[in-house]
């Protein structure tokens, strides 16, 4: 299995809506982080659903080595 691109060193923090359904790069090859594109057609990578249960900021992992997918977990602190 190839290594997903490390699309950011830090997470992004986005301001969900509750009720909305979200789409995590997991791949990091979108130029819509953190959320899908469509570019990882062809990988053996697939977004990951997201569905808020509440209107607040979450923390999205952009370094896609996250542990608690599609979340920070502090993970881009290492090397
Ligand atoms: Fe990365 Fe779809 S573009 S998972």
């Amino acid at each position: 299995m190839s290594e997903a691109i490390r699309a950011s060193d830090t997470p992004f923090s986005v301001e969900v809506e509750s009720g909305q359904t979200y789409y995590w790069c997991a791949c990091g090859k979108s130029s819509q982080q953190p959320f899908c594109d469509g570019s990882h057609k062809g990988s053996e990578f697939n977004p990951v659903k997201y569905e808020a249960t509440a209107s607040e900021k979450k923390y999205f992992c952009g370094c896609k080595r996250t542990g608690n997918s599609p979340f920070c977990d502090g993970s881009h602190k290492q090397s």
